[in-house]
């Protein structure tokens, strides 16, 4: 059995650090140009560390891998980006620089444990992602990263960046702050969009999507019927339609196509309620959204009379379709610049 322990690095860390990091770096073929990790030194190391923290991981009690970080603020400063025309989105990210596994550790978890932490510490600190740039000649460091949910978001030369964005949660107080989020999401998603709703019963998956109806101000009431598994509610106002699909009461569905809806999903916006466990292979882009009943005492002051009864939605955004998307900006409750 391993101890595998990953915390916070000090800036006294610093030594075991540039340790790892020189042992790690070290051992890499032989890349052109070379890259700088190996002019590290203790001084730089601790420098990073003090201004931006970063991580180190200890197997056994030995220094086994690194992290450092950075972060990038927008150009623009605090204003939210209003539309896509800022490839950016003004997003603000936690930056992964050096990331190493001495040698002697490596195929065992070390990485994966580091990368997990690296997110919690991007979820902690409200930044909109995590980002990193890795070299194209290494494959299987590509390879690493997608398969932990990062994705290509450019390339100059042979540095490819990769950025995966953080989970945004926040309490809603009643059932109408909860069509407000709904609203607030029509001014965000697009045509061909996938939004899956994930949460009990009574969660307040159908009142979400009835809030996103009326922001995109589709015909028909958007409900909950007992025998209709999907239904597709056409724009008043030649925008997309909204398809929305109770995949609760089927126990899911292994393909949107099994729906046998007599159009094409690339122009509608398609919401698919959803019970426990969210489907993986729906769709490669999706925003995953899970709705949870907080217990206990009201997480915030209703804001018309309404009773509170408050819920926690947690937004995932799955893949490159939404790497660019203003998601705290545009949904989060006290976001000042609702699209
Ligand atoms: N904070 C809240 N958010 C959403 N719904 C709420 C909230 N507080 C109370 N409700 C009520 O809970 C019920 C949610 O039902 P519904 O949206 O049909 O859930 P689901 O589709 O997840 O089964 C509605 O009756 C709604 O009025
Ligand atoms: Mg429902």
């Amino acid at each position: 059995m391993i101890d595998l322990h990953v915390v916070e690095a000090k800036p006294a860390d610093a030594p075991y650090l540039v340790e790892v990091i020189h042992a790690a770096f070290g051992a890499r073929p032989p890349l052109d140009p070379p890259g700088t990790a190996m002019q590290e030194t203790a001084a730089t190391v601790e420098a990073a560390v003090r201004e931006y923290g970063g991580l180190l991981a200890r197997v056994d009690g030995e220094p086994a891998g690194a992290i450092l970080f950075s972060e990038s603020t927008p150009i623009s400063g605090s204003t939210p980006p209003r539309d896509d025309s800022d490839p950016d989105g003004g997003a603000r990210w936690l930056e992964l620089r050096r990331v190493s596994v001495h040698p002697r550790f490596q195929h065992r978890g070390v990485a994966t444990a580091m990368v997990g932490c690296a997110e919690e510490v991007a979820e902690g600190r409200s930044v909109d992602g995590v980002r990193l740039v890795a070299r194209a000649e290494l494959p299987a460091t590509l390879a690493f990263w997608r398969h932990r949910g990062y994705v290509e978001a450019g390339r100059s030369g042979p540095n490819v960046a990769l950025v995966k964005r953080i989970p945004v949660e926040f309490a809603v107080p009643t059932a109408t702050d909860m069509r407000a989020v709904g609203e607030r999401l029509a001014g965000v998603v697009r045509p061909g969009d996938l939004v899956l709703l994930a949460g009990e019963l009574g969660a307040g998956k159908t009142t979400l999507t009835q809030g996103l109806g009326a922001g995109l101000a589709v015909r028909g009431e958007v409900t909950s019927p007992t025998f209709v598994i999907s239904r597709v509610h056409p724009s008043t106002v030649s925008g997309p339609p909204l398809v929305h699909v109770d995949a609760y009461r089927l126990g899911g569905v292994a393909e949107l196509d099994d729906l046998d809806l007599d159009m094409s999903l690339d122009e509608a916006v398609t919401v698919v309620e959803w019970g426990e466990g969210l489907a993986e292979g729906l769709a490669e882009d999706r925003l995953e959204v899970v709705l949870t009943r907080s217990t206990g005492a009201a997480a915030g002051v209703p804001s018309d009379g309404e009773s509170a009864d408050p819920r926690w939605v947690r937004i995932i955004p799955v893949g490159r379709r939404w790497v660019d998307a203003p998601l705290r900006a545009s949904l989060s409750p006290d976001a000042g610049g609702a699209a």
